[in-house]
């Protein structure tokens, strides 16, 4: 289950523009809180050759705007009017960004949204099965530890599921540990964040960032707010939403990292994937250190050996409730027409 520390070296990041590539990229939700913001950083990001933008609503206005920015992709816009919309924003698609879907307001959890949103996700999933079997998935719509399963169970039924092209992304987490350690380490380091996307699952691995000396009650406090993060916008944001902006950010960042790997950089990543690292525990998803290559997934790393009892720990405890999030999703999918 633990690589060595050696086995792991972190990746540069950057929006680098060493190699170029043919990226056409599909945001879903594109009108949304997160997406109209995560379709100005895909707009501006000069890998992406193409950009779709689709929505049940107001997707013009975004695409035209967006349109503007003056990088050399074309954006297209379509909503739920538009005959064959979702097909022409899909077809061709080499990555397929899903933000669609209802935000928490205060006092619900990422489960609460469960009823609306496995729905979206399972339609939108089954469009992308049809119309961009090999594009890479990368999934935001919440609850993440459940709509994985979802998506997954939808390429299954339609006979084109590839395990190493569908991503939960939990880069937001792994943004909120780097900000939250900065000051203390004084420049920004990546923190390794694994386990899944909510609440006692989201399991940051302090003990891998090099000079980052922690108190027992600092490293508490630290993993208790990247755990709850979410509930901390949520709450200021008071009932407008949930993340918007750092999401977008780090979905772009993500799809980034997916670009440069498909034009040839090694690239090492974390994301929520199907895995075997805890077959043993009947457990099939989890979010891992990845490599990436130009199919997606090129190898799942297991967690170092030199992570601490505690973050050992905090993992041991998160099984459960993945696992009853995954099952969750899969049931809704074996039980949909
Ligand atoms: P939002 O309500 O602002 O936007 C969602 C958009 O989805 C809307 O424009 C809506 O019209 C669209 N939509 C709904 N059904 C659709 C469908 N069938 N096809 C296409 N588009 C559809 O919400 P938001 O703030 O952008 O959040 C979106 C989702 O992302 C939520 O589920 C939220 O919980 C999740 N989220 C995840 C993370 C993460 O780290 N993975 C972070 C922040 C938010
Ligand atoms: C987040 O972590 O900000 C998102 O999952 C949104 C939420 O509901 O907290």
């Amino acid at each position: 289950m633990f690589a060595s520390r050696n086995a792991i070296k972190l990746a540069a990041r950057s929006f680098s523009t060493s190699v170029p590539s043919q990226s056409k990229v599909a945001v879903l939700g594109a009108a949304g809180g997160i997406g109209q913001p995560l379709s100005l950083l895909l707009k501006a990001n000069p890998r992406v050759t193409e950009l779709g933008l689709y929505d049940i609503v107001n997707t013009p206005g975004v695409a035209a705007d967006v349109g503007h920015i003056n990088t050399l992709s074309n954006v297209a816009g379509y909503t739920a009017k538009d005959v064959d919309g979702l097909k022409k924003t899909l077809e061709g698609a080499e990555l397929v960004v899903i933000p669609a879907g209802v935000p928490r307001k205060p006092g619900m959890t990422r489960d609460d949204l469960f009823n609306t949103n496995a729905g979206i996700v399972r339609d939108l999933a089954q469009a992308c099965a049809e119309h961009c079997p090999n594009a890479k998935l990368l999934i935001i719509s919440n609850p993440v530890n459940s709509t994985v399963p979802i998506a997954t169970e939808v390429f299954k039924k339609a006979g084109v599921y590839d395990p190493k092209k569908i991503f939960g992304v939990t880069s937001l987490d792994l943004v909120r540990a780097s900000r939250f350690i900065g000051d203390k380490v004084g420049k920004v380091v990546d923190v390794p964040v694994v386990g899944g996307h909510a609440g006692v699952t989201i399991i940051p691995l302090f003990s891998q960032v090099e000079g980052l000396s922690l108190t027992q009650e600092e490293r508490d406090a630290l993993t208790h707010r990247v755990q709850f993060g979410g509930d901390e916008v949520v709450k200021a944001k008071d009932g407008l939403g949930s993340a918007t902006l750092s999401m977008a950010y780090a979905g772009a960042r993500f799809a980034d990292s997916l670009m440069r790997a498909s034009a040839g950089e090694d690239v090492l990543e974390w994301a929520f994937i199907r895995t075997d690292l805890f077959k043993n525990e009947g457990l099939e998803f989890f979010s891992t250190y990845v490599k990436l290559d130009k199919n997606g997934v090129k190898e799942i790393l297991p967690l170092p050996e030199s992570i601490s009892e505690y973050e050992k720990e905090l993992v041991k405890n998160a099984i459960p409730e993945l696992k009853k999030s995954e099952t969750k999703g899969s049931n809704f999918v074996a039980s949909s027409n």
